[in-house]
């Protein structure tokens, strides 16, 4: 069931003169989003309605409490999985990319600092 986006884009003037937008990519796709907010808020204000699906049943998840709680909006950063999208600022040339269902271990060891188990 489609349902209307809660999220609207306030207009907003860049303090430096500039346009007030960065230029990303998710999965691929380039995006032209507002800067000065978080990844979450930009992909939402371009229309992404699916961050990631869930390991289990592969249900579609979006970001729900915008503040660090929820973990609904993994997404992939810069080839850093894992990341809450909600709480990481947009930047210029960020290479964003939707999470399907569950990361390979070794990233989780990795990304906790652990060795990469290469057997
Ligand atoms: S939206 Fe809930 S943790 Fe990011």
């Amino acid at each position: 069931m489609a349902t209307d986006s809660l999220f609207k884009v306030l207009p907003r003037e860049a303090k430096d003169g500039t346009t007030g937008t960065v230029n990303i990519s998710f999965d691929g796709k380039a995006l032209r989003v507002p800067q000065g907010v978080s990844v979450a808020a930009a992909l939402l204000a371009a229309g992404i309605e699916r961050f990631r699906t869930t390991p289990v049943s592969g249900a579609a998840r979006a970001p729900y409490c915008m503040m660090g709680v929820c973990f609904e909006c993994l997404v992939e950063i810069d080839g850093v999985a894992n990341r809450q999208s909600c709480l990481v600022p947009v930047a210029e040339g960020m290479a964003v990319r939707s999470q399907l269902g569950m990361r390979e271990l070794n990233d989780l060891v990795t990304s906790a600092g652990g060795a990469r188990d290469e057997r």
